[in-house]
C-alpha cells in the first residue's frame, strides 16, 4: 500500500517512518511512504501557502490552489482510494478505521497548519477527515503519522508473526492480559505461577480472564 503526505513540515514526518516496523515494511516493499512539501506546489514568487482569512479574524488560512496542484499531480498518476484531513473535527480514529484503511492500495493525507485550509479543499477532494483524539496539536504532521503507523502494521506482511496483530488490544474488543518476561522473580515480584506452568490451556484461560478484568476496570465501555 502506499501513503502519500501533503504537508508544509516534510522533516517532521522524515523520522517517524524511519524505524523499526515501519522501515521494516518499506524495505519489504509492503507500503510505501512518500512525503510531499506543499511548498513545491507554491505558485507565487514568495512561495506562500497561506492567506488572510475572508471575514477577517485572527490566524491564516491554508490556500486551495497549492494542494489542489499536489493532490491533481498524485491523481494524475495513480488513482487514490481515499484523501483523508486530519483535523480535531474530524470522526476518531480506532481500530475499526485502521482496519478499513489497511485494505486500501493508495491514500492521499493532508496536513493542516495554522488556523485551518481553506473549505473548498475539503469539500472538494476530501474523502475523510480524521482525528487522533480530543485535543488540538499544532499541525496534522503527528496525526498523520499516527495513522500511517496503525494502518502500515495491520498490513499482512509487514510484522513477523502474523498473528500478533490480531491478538491485539482492542482488536478483539478486550484489553491485553498483563505481559511478563525474565527473570521469573524480580526484587520479590514473581510473574504468576501459571504463565510458568506450560499448560496451555491454564494460561489461555488466565489470559483471557485477565483481559477481561482489566477491560472490565479500565474500559467498561468497551464490552457494550
Ligand atoms: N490537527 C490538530 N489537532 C489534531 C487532532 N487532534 N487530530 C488530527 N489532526 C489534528
Amino acid at each position: 500500500m502506499r501513503f502519500d503526505i501533503i504537508s508544509v513540515l516534510p522533516d517532521l514526518l522524515t523520522s517517524p517512518f524511519a524505524h523499526s516496523i515501519l522501515q521494516r515494511a518499506q524495505k519489504k516493499g509492503v507500503a510505501e511512504i512518500v512525503v510531499h512539501n506543499l511548498r513545491d506546489y507554491a505558485t507565487n514568487k514568495q512561495k506562500s501557502v497561506d492567506d488572510y482569512p475572508y471575514g477577517g479574524g485572527s490566524g491564516m488560512i491554508m490556500s486551495v490552489e497549492p494542494f489542489a496542484l499536489c493532490i491533481e499531480k498524485l491523481q494524475n498518476e495513480r488513482t487514490y482510494d481515499e484523501i483523508i484531513f486530519m483535523t480535531p473535527d474530524g470522526e476518531t480514529l480506532n481500530q475499526g478505521i485502521a482496519n478499513q484503511l489497511s485494505i486500501q492500495k493508495n491514500i492521499i493525507i493532508l496536513c493542516g497548519h495554522y488556523k485551518g485550509i481553506d473549505q473548498r479543499i475539503r469539500d472538494i477532494y476530501v474523502t475523510r477527515e480524521i482525528s487522533i483524539g480530543d485535543y488540538v496539536l499544532s499541525g496534522g504532521e503527528l496525526p498523520a503519522a499516527v495513522v500511517v503507523d496503525t494502518v502500515v502494521r495491520l498490513v499482512p506482511g509487514v510484522l513477523n508473526d502474523e498473528t500478533s496483530a490480531l491478538s491485539d488490544s482492542f482488536q478483539g474488543d478486550l484489553l491485553d492480559a498483563p505481559l511478563y518476561t525474565r527473570p521469573a522473580e524480580w526484587r520479590g515480584h514473581k510473574v504468576p505461577d501459571v504463565l510458568l506452568s506450560g499448560h496451555e490451556a491454564k494460561i489461555n484461560e488466565w489470559r483471557h480472564d485477565e483481559a477481561v478484568k482489566r477491560t472490565q476496570e479500565r474500559r467498561p465501555d468497551l464490552l457494550k
